[in-house]
């Protein structure tokens, strides 16, 4: 697909089929996100996936049984893939005491970072991740952990320093995607975000 078609046409699928994905699939996607930007080539970003029955672990945290009947996407739990996305403070933090980046201050600890690299790091890899996706024919929803995230930490061993930046469902659309909330509002135009000169 061309860039500007694959950019046009992408949309985040709520409403998944069974079908599974293979792991080389989402393995390739992961390897072109590897190659998004990233401050001082740190790349402190990660993936946690479960695929199969292991997506069971992020939903038994995040969306407990009793609140499923009344859940707007069900067939999002058929999505055969989630990934949780992390970004780690704690790699950019050592990464900016070495020698070529100590001039910076930003190795004295997170607190002295006004922009959260490790988030913007992140944010730039999981939009390369969720194009690739796409690009494969797969279809794909970033959204946020609201809920059980401390039970969602231990299931899955998270290191209590990395930021979870949300959860990534994967899988092959069903075509019946209602759209989201947020759907109906207007897209902002060109010049709404251009402010050439000043503001
Ligand atoms: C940071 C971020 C958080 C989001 N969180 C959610 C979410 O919790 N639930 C959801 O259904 N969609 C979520 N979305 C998807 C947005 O609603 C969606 O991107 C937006 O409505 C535009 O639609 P489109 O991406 O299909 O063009 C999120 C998107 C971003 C970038």
């Amino acid at each position: 697909m061309d860039f500007e078609t694959l950019v046009r046409s992408r949309r985040m699928r709520r409403s998944f089929t069974n079908s599974r994905v293979e792991r080389a699939v989402i393995e390739r996607c992961v390897d072109l996100a590897r190659l998004s930007p990233s401050a001082g080539k740190t790349q402190g970003w990660n993936l946690v996936l479960l695929d199969g029955a292991d997506t069971e672990k992020f939903w038994s945290c995040t969306l407990p049984t009793e609140r499923r009947a009344s859940f707007t996407w069900p067939s999002l739990l058929h999505a055969p893939v989630i990934a949780v996305a992390l970004a780690d403070p704690d790699a950019y933090v050592e990464r900016y005491s070495e020698k070529d980046k100590a001039h910076t201050g930003l190795g004295d600890g997170s607190h002295a970072w006004p922009v959260k690299y490790w988030t913007v790091d992140a944010s730039f890899a999981v939009m390369t991740f969720l194009y690739a996706l796409d690009d494969a024919g797969l279809g794909s929803l970033f959204f946020a952990v609201f809920n059980g995230e401390n039970e969602l930490r231990s299931a899955l061993g998270i290191p209590p320093q990395m930021e979870i930046i949300g959860a990534i469902a994967i899988g092959v659309p069903d075509g019946s995607d209602a759209p989201g909330r947020s759907a109906a509002r207007q897209s902002r135009s060109v010049s709404d975000f251009i402010h050439w000169g000043t503001w």
